[in-house]
């Protein structure tokens, strides 16, 4: 992993500007939001910087405004649900730089919390307009970046601001940066990745990725059905992406000349519809799945065939689900799947990071969302990263550690 400096190297901080980029992109629900996670993994180094006397000024973006003023994704609109995560009152700032942010800093004392309106709300933020990063920065005297599931943007408050401030990652992205460096970057053999979800189609490229990377590639969900129609399966009315099949087929050899074994299930849950608790519910081979059948979730000889995958496995990347988790029981192999991967943690004998919003929901649904080695709550930024892309927010990190 590439070198990037940390809030351990910054050194008395008491009175200056700390420009500290956060993911505030939190799901909303009548005014307040649904969801703090994000919050959380950005409160330590928000207070770590505050207790030591800097004065924080908070970048964030908040939906995807298109570079126009929008009362309704103003950062303002989250401002009570950070200062309930913080403990502490925020001084929102509706601007991000010029006058009003200048003012603004005469006011708070050293510890004091700003947050500034969301960057998006000007065209240069996602243009990654140098003259408006170098506006933002100029208010500043370093830079911390902490919203590593805003790092595959190259845009202004996430990688243009590098060019023109020391910058550090924060607390929260030095631990994901750690933790997914761990996991694929410089792994302990053997590695397994999980990859599931509906569709091949938006996982292509972490397929491709990771046959070369892994030795154990387990595929579920709605895509594997794709590998098995590639291996001359009839899947019946399952979700399939037929045209996809020689991409499938492709991934598979690809996988044999690495060494990487590519694991499909070899029993299956199927019902004539999708519904909980359907009366055509049955468990078969998956050489006799029905026409009118679909495959809904992979069946208990295949969960515990990977089970006894994973006890052979050191460390695992996990993305997406195994079946159609959401309704019963088509949620049986992904409980016992995420019941077996906290147990091999926290018998350390696995290092696992999983990821997704799928992923990470099956984790809380099974109970087990604190027994994982890691979870990263980034959406596009983990997939991304599974890609095996250079993350824009990551390397300008990396390019300013000198
Ligand atoms: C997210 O919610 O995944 C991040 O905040 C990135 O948001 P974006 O997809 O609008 O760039």
């Amino acid at each position: 992993m590439a070198a990037f400096k940390t809030l351990d190297d910054l050194g008395d901080v008491t009175g200056k500007v700390a420009l500290v980029r956060v993911d505030l992109n939190l799901p909303m629900k009548g005014g307040s939001a649904t969801d703090v996670t994000r919050v959380e993994a950005v409160k330590p180094t928000i207070l770590e910087l505050s207790k030591k006397g800097a004065k924080v000024l908070l970048l964030a973006h908040f939906g995807r405004p298109g570079g126009q003023r929008s009362s309704v994704l103003s950062t303002s609109m989250v401002t009570g649900d950070v200062e309930g995560v913080l403990g502490k009152e925020l001084m929102f700032i509706p601007e991000v730089a010029g006058p009003v942010v200048e003012q603004s800093i005469g006011i708070l004392r050293n510890g004091d919390i700003g947050l500034l309106d969301n960057t998006r709300f000007w065209p240069g933020e996602e243009a990654n307009d140098p003259n408006f990063a170098q506006a933002i920065a100029a208010h500043g005297d370093f830079f911390v970046n902490d919203a590593f599931s805003a790092a595959h943007r190259a845009h202004a408050t996430t990688e243009g601001i590098t060019h023109f401030l020391p910058s550090y990652a924060g607390r929260a992205m030095e631990a994901e940066l750690k933790a997914l460096d761990a996991a694929l970057g410089n792994p302990e053999a053997p590695v397994a990745a999980v990859v599931g979800g509906a569709k091949v189609s938006t996982k292509l490229a972490v397929l491709e990725n990771l046959v070369g990377r892994v030795q154990h590639l387990i595929i579920g969900g709605g895509m594997a059905n794709t590998f098995l129609a590639a291996r001359g399966v009839n899947v019946g009315k399952s979700l399939c992406e037929h045209d996809l099949t020689d991409q499938a087929s492709k991934i598979m050899d690809t996988a044999d000349h690495a060494g990487c074994t590519v694991h499909l299930p070899y029993d299956v849950v199927v019902s004539k519809e999708f519904a909980a608790n359907p009366a055509s519910l049955r468990t078969c081979n998956v050489h006799e799945v029905a026409e009118d059948e679909m495959i809904l979730d992979i069946g208990a000889s295949a969960a515990e065939a990977l089970a006894d995958v994973l006890k052979t496995c050191r460390t695992l990347v996990w993305n997406g689900p195994l079946g159609a988790f959401e309704t019963e029981p088509f949620d049986a192999a992904t409980m016992s799947l995420a019941r077996h991967v906290a147990a091999l943690t926290q018998e350390g004998s696995l290092i696992s990071v999983a990821g997704g919003g799928d992923t990470v929901a099956a984790l809380a649904q099974a109970g087990v969302t604190g027994d994982v080695t890691y979870i990263s709550t980034a959406g596009g930024a983990f997939l991304e990263w599974m890609e095996g892309k250079e993350l824009p927010g990551v390397a300008a990190l990396t390019a300013n550690n000198g």
